[in-house]
């Protein structure tokens, strides 16, 4: 009997090591790089996915040592902060989404906000022209960072200790660990960047180019991590680390102050919640769009019948696309922090209103975003991100999206301390009608005012079924983001798309302004061009979100699925 169950498990394990094996991407530093990048894992106790599989790793660690799904969600973004500096990070902020297992539903806020001294037009010349670069690189970009903390607000829903949480990102920074291709290559095109943004020369920087399985050693970081480990957030706002963030301001002609730091708190927000057949989503509010525009998008399309339609039919990417056009307008007339100024949410979300946007829809011919404005009455009113999403064995599910904005952020880092500083203060609109770094255009909802929260895309996001976690997504890629969240659910809840299809395939964009359709090079000519005769401008530009899911299939097993574009790695047990 007990020889019997011994091999059962022993083939257990070996089946288990195969399908790990099978669903493994290795790129080309397979040799040099000595961890495998698992891309779909199916498990029975919980999930994690990142854009890292040491940070995914880090994650499912601590769900086996005992923490829940928030424990690990914080252990995995301390870890990015270290193994994916592009976008992992402890100077940008982010947004968590979550559904604990007694029903409690959050929404954490912890956006970076406009430094006390930001003035409306900081960023414009004398002739009130938009200084180019000037929002996007180096220490005026900035602002007051909050992911630390976001990760100390959120600590009070998990279970094990912040110490236990931190010191795995401490080793990561203080050991070094072995870049893949990918990143020796991102390292190496932002060298030149680095050297003109840092007032000193950053560990990211080396005398010769990176390669897949250097290692990366960031001591100074972990300094910082050790400090924010024994003294908590103030570790980060207060102390030694506030004033090496100060006086790289005062090198570089930025403006954040120790008082910007000490003053920046993290805010529970209600999440957006609405209903898409018969499931139940949880997303963002202000001051991201994400919540709201995937709720106007999925009411535009729900009553339409999109399943029969198809999957990467002509008639189902149009109406898609009409509805991306009519939600991203409305997004770049009221949306913005809604502590500063007000924003018509219940107004926006409003069915009637939703399907009166519809009401000049025609199905095979392209809409024009000159006709088509923001939809409300007029009133006078005041890439690099990364996703990750946990589910564990009792039920909480946790989706975080975090951002130092750009790849890199500002690109620079703060000196003594590690890490880099974001370039958050370009999603605010630096003028009226002047696009941001996404091509976005924004009016005075999101004008900048000392204190205030750029408006995000961020989606990071929820889906409930039966009153139960089905899906935990979300995605990078600045305005791109709600339209990718919408692509991927309804590839799943219409199309009936696999995850990692619904992932993968191909996705496109409109956003209103630039009135076009962008795709991502692998989209289907022949799509392209059914488009192009219904009117359409097809843009080719490159990827578009990486999305990473987990899914509660049917016999209660989680599906975790990293997308294919990048490092994203699925882990659990
Ligand atoms: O908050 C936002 O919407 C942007 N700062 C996110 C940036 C982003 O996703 C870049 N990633 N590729």
């Amino acid at each position: 009997m007990r020889c019997k169950s011994f091999r059962m498990k022993a083939a257990i394990i070996l089946l288990t090591g195969f399908l790990a094996y099978s669903f493994s991407v290795f790129s080309q530093a397979e040799k040099a790089f000595p961890y495998i990048i698992t891309k779909k894992k199916v498990v029975t106790h919980g999930a994690v996915v990142s854009a890292h599989p040491l940070a995914s790793k880090v994650g499912t660690d601590i769900l086996q040592q005992g923490g829940n799904a928030i424990d690990a969600a914080i252990a995995t973004q301390l870890a990015l902060a270290v193994v994916y500096p592009n976008a992992g990070n402890l100077g940008g902020g982010g947004f968590m989404v979550a559904r604990l297992k007694d029903g409690q539903q959050l929404a954490l806020d912890y956006r970076e906000r406009a430094p006390d001294k930001a003035s409306r037009n900081m960023y414009l010349n004398e002739h009130g022209a938009v200084i180019e670069g000037k929002s996007i690189n180096g220490h005026l970009s900035a602002g007051v960072p909050g992911t630390v903390a976001g990760l100390f607000a959120s600590a009070k829903y998990g279970r094990l200790s912040f110490r236990k949480l931190i010191q795995p990102a401490i080793d990561l920074a203080e050991n070094g660990f072995s870049i893949t291709a990918r990143e020796a290559a991102s390292l190496n095109s932002i060298r030149d960047d680095l050297k003109k943004y840092n007032t000193v020369l950053p560990v990211f920087v080396k005398k010769e180019p990176w390669k897949a399985g250097d290692i990366l050693v960031q001591k100074e970081l972990a300094a910082t991590l050790r400090r924010i480990r024994n003294q908590g957030a103030k570790g980060f706002y207060e102390g030694t680390t506030a004033q090496l963030i100060v006086a790289e301001m005062k090198r570089g002609g930025g403006i954040i102050t120790l008082e910007d730091l000490k003053s920046y708190h993290a805010k529970f927000r209600q999440p957006h919640v609405f209903t898409y057949k018969q499931y139940t989503v949880l997303g963002m509010p202000m001051p991201s769009s994400g919540g709201i525009l995937l709720h106007q998008m999925m009411k535009m399309v729900e009553t339409r019948d999109i399943a029969s339609l198809g999957f990467q039919s002509p008639e189902a990417v149009q109406l898609m696309t009409e509805a991306e056009r009519r939600a991203y307008a409305d997004r770049a007339e009221y949306m913005g922090d809604a502590d500063f100024v007000k924003v018509p949410q219940q107004e926006l979300t409003d069915s009637l209103y939703i399907q009166s946007r519809m009401k000049n829809y025609v199905a095979g011919k392209a809409g024009n975003s000159l006709l088509i404005r923001p939809g409300l009455p007029t009133r006078k009113e005041s890439e690099e991100t990364t996703h990750l999403s946990v589910l564990d064995s009792d039920g909480n599910a946790v989706s975080v999206t975090t951002t130092l904005n750009n790849s890199y952020g500002s690109k620079t880092v703060v000196a003594g301390a590690g890490f880099l500083l974001n370039d958050e203060m370009d999603d605010f609109s630096a003028k009226p009608g002047a696009p941001n770094l996404y091509g976005a255009v924004g009016g005075e909802a999101n004008a900048i005012a000392p204190g205030k929260r750029m408006l995000s895309s961020m989606t990071p996001t929820i889906v409930l079924k039966n009153n139960k976690p089905y899906i935990v997504v979300g995605s990078p890629g600045g305005t791109t983001i709600p339209t990718t969240l919408f692509q991927t659910l309804v590839n799943i809840l219409d199309f009936g798309l696999s995850t990692e299809d619904a992932i993968n395939k191909p996705k496109f964009h409109h956003q209103w302004l630039p009135d076009r359709i962008d795709v991502e090079p692998a989209y289907p000519q022949s799509l392209r061009e059914a488009l192009r005769l219904m009117g359409y401008t097809i843009y080719e530009r490159g990827a578009i979100g990486r999305t990473e899911a987990i899914k509660v299939l049917t016999d209660g097993h989680l599906e975790a699925v990293a997308d294919t574009r990048g490092d994203d790695a699925a882990d659990g047990f």
